[in-house]
C-alpha cells in the first residue's frame, strides 16, 4: 500500500503523507498542505473529519462499538476498576501499582482543601443559578487563589496542579449543590475512599452521621468511569484548545465545563429525564414524540440517541442500562419513567429513521434514571457528567502540553463582502 496521498488541485498533484495509528487507522497528513499549494486550506465544519491530534489515551471505534482507555475496555474497567485508579491510568497511561496509587491519593487528599473566600464566591450566586455555571465559574476562581497552578514549565509542576485540582473539584461539585439546597457546606473526609468522599460531601445532613451505601458507591464508581474519557469531543476540544494557549489548567478545565453544558454534548443528561418527564406527564404516548423526532419542521430532537462518532452502539449506554436495572432494584424503586426510556428505545430500534441514520440511545439516555435514583437533583446531572469526566481532561491537556502542540488556531474560507470603501453615516 502506498503510504501517499495525491491531491489533485488545478491539473497539479500534490503528494501528502499517509500516517497510521496502532489500530490501522488512516490519516492524510495535511501539515504541508498551505505551503505546497500557495494557500489550499480544508474545510469540515463541526470537524467530522479532521484530526486535531495525535492522542494516545482513548481509543474509540464507532463502528464498532468499541470503547477502550490506554488499551484496557471500557467493559473491563467498569467491572473491575475504582475510579481513581482509572484517573491515574489516563493521566500516567499505566494502571498504578498500590503504592502508586496510595501516593495519589494521599496527595490528592492533602491538596484538598478550598479556601473558604470561595464559599463568598458561592453565596453571590443566586439559588437558581444552573449548577454547571456555578461551577464553572468557580473552577476558574480558583486560578486566583492558587496562581502557581498556571506555570506549569516542569513536571512536578504540573503534577501539582493536577492533584490539586482532582481534590478541590469534588469539594466544588459538592458545594454547588448543597447551596441550591440550602445546605451548610460540607469538607471531604480523609479516611474515605475518593468515590465515598464524594457521597458524604454531597449527602451528609447536619444532624445525623452519613452511613455509606455500598450499593451508591458502586454506582457512581461506575459511571465516573464510563464518563472519564472520550477522546476529542466537543468539552475536551475545548480545553485542549484553550491550555494551547498556555492558559492555566483550571480556566482551561472551566472552558470545558461551559462547552459540557450544552444539550448537545453533557446538558443530554438532563434534557433526556426532563423529556422522559415530560412525555410521562402527556400520558406517556411514546409514538407521538418518536413523531416529532422525525418531524423536521418540529425541532424537538430524542434527546440520548445518536452521537458524532458512534454508529453501531454506545458501548457505555449497554452497560449503563443494565446498570440502571440493577441499581433501581437494589434500592427497590419502581420508576415509571425507566419503563417509558425502555419503550423509546425499543421503539426507535425498529424504526426505519432511526435505523437509516444509524441513531442508539447514547451514555445520557439512562444515566439520569441511576442519578435521580441516588437522590441526585436534575440539574446535577450534568455536573456528576463533569465530575467523571475531570480525569480525562486533564489527561488531554497534560498530553497536549507534554508534546508542546503548537496554539490551536483554525482557519477559515472568508465568505463575506470584498473590499468595499468606507461610507460616512450621512450617506447611509
Ligand atoms: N433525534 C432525532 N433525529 C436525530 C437525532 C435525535 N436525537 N440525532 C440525529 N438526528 C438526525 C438528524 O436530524 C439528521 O437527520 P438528516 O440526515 O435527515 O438531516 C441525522 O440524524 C444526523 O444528525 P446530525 O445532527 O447531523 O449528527 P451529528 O453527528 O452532528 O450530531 C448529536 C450528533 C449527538 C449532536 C445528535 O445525534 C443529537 O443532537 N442527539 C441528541 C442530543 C444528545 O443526546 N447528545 C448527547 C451525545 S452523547 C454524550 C456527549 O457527547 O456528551
Amino acid at each position: 500500500m502506498s503510504d501517499k496521498a495525491i491531491l489533485e488541485i488545478n491539473g497539479e498533484k500534490h503528494e501528502l503523507p499517509l500516517v497510521k495509528g496502532t489500530e490501522n487507522e488512516l490519516a492524510i497528513d495535511i501539515k504541508s498542505l498551505r505551503s505546497s499549494t500557495g494557500g489550499v486550506i480544508t474545510i469540515d465544519p463541526g470537524y467530522k473529519n479532521t484530526g486535531s491530534c495525535e492522542s494516545a489515551i482513548t481509543f474509540l471505534n464507532g463502528e464498532k462499538g468499541i470503547l477502550r482507555y490506554r488499551g484496557y475496555s471500557i467493559e473491563e474497567l467498569a467491572e473491575k476498576a475504582d475510579f481513581l485508579e482509572v484517573a491515574y491510568l489516563l493521566i500516567f497511561g499505566e494502571l498504578p501499582t498500590e503504592q502508586q496509587l496510595d501516593k495519589f491519593h494521599s496527595d490528592i487528599k492533602s491538596h484538598a482543601l478550598v479556601d473558604e473566600d470561595v464559599k463568598k464566591i458561592l453565596d453571590a450566586f443566586p439559588k437558581a443559578a444552573h449548577p454547571m455555571g456555578v461551577l464553572s465559574s468557580l473552577t476558574s476562581a480558583l486560578t486566583a487563589f492558587n496562581p502557581s497552578s498556571v506555570d506549569v514549565s516542569s513536571e512536578e509542576d504540573m503534577y501539582n496542579a493536577i492533584v490539586r485540582i482532582l481534590g478541590k473539584f469534588p469539594v466544588l461539585v459538592a458545594w454547588t449543590m448543597r447551596k441550591k439546597q440550602g445546605l451548610p457546606l460540607e469538607y471531604g473526609d480523609d479516611s474515605l475512599g475518593y468515590v465515598e468522599n464524594v457521597l458524604k460531601m454531597m449527602f451528609k445532613n447536619p444532624n445525623n452521621p452519613y452511613v455509606q451505601n455500598p450499593i451508591l458507591v458502586d454506582a457512581l464508581n461506575k459511571l465516573l468511569i464510563l464518563h472519564a474519557d472520550h477522546e476529542q469531543n466537543c468539552s475536551t476540544s475545548t480545553v485542549r484548545i484553550t491550555g494551547s494557549s498556555h492558559a492555566g489548567l483550571f480556566v482551561s478545565l472551566s472552558a470545558g465545563i461551559s462547552a459540557l453544558w450544552g444539550p448537545l454534548h453533557g446538558g443530554a443528561n438532563q434534557a433526556v429525564l426532563e423529556m422522559l418527564e415530560a412525555i410521562k406527564a402527556d400520558g406517556g404516548d411514546t409514538k407521538k414524540y418518536m413523531a416529532k423526532a422525525k418531524d423536521k419542521e418540529d425541532p424537538f430532537r430524542l434527546m440520548g440517541f445518536g452521537h458524532r462518532v458512534y454508529k453501531n452502539f454506545d458501548p457505555r449506554a449497554r452497560i449503563i442500562k443494565k446498570a440502571a436495572d440493577e441499581v433501581l432494584g437494589d434500592l427497590g424503586i419502581d420508576d415509571p419513567v425507566l419503563d417509558i426510556a425502555k419503550g423509546l428505545e425499543k421503539e426507535a430500534l425498529e424504526d426505519q429513521y432511526f435505523v437509516d441514520r444509524k441513531l442508539y440511545p447514547n451514555v445520557d439516555f439512562y444515566s439520569g434514571i441511576i442519578y435521580r435514583a441516588m437522590g441526585i437533583p436534575v440539574e446535577m446531572f450534568t455536573v456528576m457528567f463533569a465530575l467523571g469526566r475531570l480525569p480525562g481532561w486533564i489527561a488531554q491537556w497534560r498530553e497536549m502540553r507534554m508534546k508542546k502542540e503548537p496554539i490551536g488556531r483554525p482557519r477559515q474560507l472568508y465568505v463575506g463582502e470584498t473590499y468595499r470603501p468606507f461610507k460616512p453615516l450621512s450617506k447611509r
